[in-house]
């Protein structure tokens, strides 16, 4: 009778074959990440849902779809109208303009490392990048349309039911919109600003003494305390004081909790130079009066962070400070 082998039993040169195929699949994953998406220097790897791994060909048709103007009810604007990649992704309105010329409530945030934002929308209330792409198709000031209705319409396209077949074995459905547009927005990874090379890629050339005040006064003024870190944002949403009362109640809006009134998500600041006007409501027209609003310390409402509490700087700090956050434009990013 055959003696049954213990896994202890099997051959050296059978183990090593093994380690060396776990070796080369985990190698090819590695490399297959690092080809779809350059990682920057200094920037962690970012996650990526199972069930809507990276490929080349969703990213294709995710890209095509962001700038599809099918997609809204009229077929009069796309994602990139309002997500313009010259504007780092923005608009430059105060409050986005959606079909018709309806006002959203709100300014259009970058999608600048979006890839690495934990929860979506000004107040955070959206957990996945895949969700979020049906909320602007539905907006009624938005795409004021339905996914299913735009699914039909790019099933009677070949160019678009070639492009999902090949990306996903099936015909345009929610799920391959929502899923691709997701891949391709993961794409949009900002990391190489003059504050990259000079903190990331070790060149000591690539800030001026002002720009280099302006770093110091925004770690010695706490700023780095919110806008912490590669993306110069913790992901915390509080509220930073913009107003005694608030009309758009923030989180609020959701948990419906008063602690929570007026309480945004501390935005990335990069490319901020690019993106104005600023806040969730675009209020703020200039990078220079966003720092007046620190320096006053915002205005006191009961649910004002304590971190907001009022900062000293002169004319010349003032100016550093802006300088410095100019030099978080990455040039190379705008262009797509
Ligand atoms: C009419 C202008 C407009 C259009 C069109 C539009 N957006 Fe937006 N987008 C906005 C505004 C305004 C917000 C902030 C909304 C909020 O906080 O309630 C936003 C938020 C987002 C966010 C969250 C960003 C963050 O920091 O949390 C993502 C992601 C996004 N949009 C992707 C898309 C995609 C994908 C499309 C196309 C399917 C799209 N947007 C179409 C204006 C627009
Ligand atoms: C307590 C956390 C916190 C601190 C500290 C803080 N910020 Fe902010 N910052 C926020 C939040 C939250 C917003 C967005 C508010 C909104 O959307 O209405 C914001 C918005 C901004 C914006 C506008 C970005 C945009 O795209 O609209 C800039 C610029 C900015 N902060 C710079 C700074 C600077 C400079 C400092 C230090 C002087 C600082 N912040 C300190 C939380 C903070």
């Amino acid at each position: 009778m055959e003696k049954i082998k213990s896994p202890k039993n099997i051959p050296l040169l059978s183990k090593t074959l093994l380690i060396s195929l776990a070796l080369f699949i985990a190698l090819t994953s590695l490399n297959l990440k690092v080809n779809l998406i350059e990682i920057p220097f200094g920037f962690p790897e970012f996650i990526v849902p199972k069930d809507n791994p990276l490929t080349e060909a969703k990213i294709e048709l995710g890209k095509k779809l962001f700038f599809e103007k099918l997609l809204s009810r009229d077929s009069s604007i796309s994602c990139a109208s309002c997500h313009n990649p010259k504007y780092a992704f923005t608009d430059g309105l105060v409050k986005a303009k959606g079909i018709k010329d309806r006002e959203v409530t709100r300014n259009t945030p970058t999608l600048t490392n979006i890839a690495y934002n934990t929860s979506f929308l000004r107040d955070g209330v959206n957990p996945s990048l895949e969700a979020q792409v049906i909320v602007p198709i539905h907006e009624k000031n938005e795409f004021d349309f339905h996914i299913l209705l735009a699914a039909e319409r790019l099933k009677k396209k070949k160019e678009y039911v070639d492009l999902s077949l090949a990306a996903f074995g099936e015909v345009p459905n929610p799920k391959v919109i929502s899923n691709a547009i997701a891949s391709y927005e993961r794409t949009l990874i900002s990391g190489n600003s003059r504050y990259d090379q000079f903190t990331f890629q070790k060149d000591s050339t690539a800030l001026s003494n002002n720009e280099l005040r302006g770093m110091h006064l925004f770690n010695k003024h706490n700023c780095v305390s919110c806008h912490s870190g590669f993306n110069f944002s913790n992901g915390e949403v509080v509220n930073n004081g913009l107003y005694k009362d608030y009309t758009d109640i923030g989180k609020m809006r959701v948990t419906l909790d008063p602690k929570d009134k007026g309480s945004f998500k501390v935005p990335t600041l990069r490319n901020v130079a690019i993106t104005a006007p600023y806040m969730h409501d675009g209020s703020i027209k200039s990078l220079e009066a966003v720092i007046d609003h620190y320096i006053r310390g915002g205005y006191d409402n009961p649910n004002k962070d304590k971190r907001i509490n009022g900062i000293k700087l002169s004319e010349n700090d003032k100016q550093d400070l802006v300088a410095f956050l100019k030099c978080l434009t990455d040039s190379s990013f705008i262009v797509r």
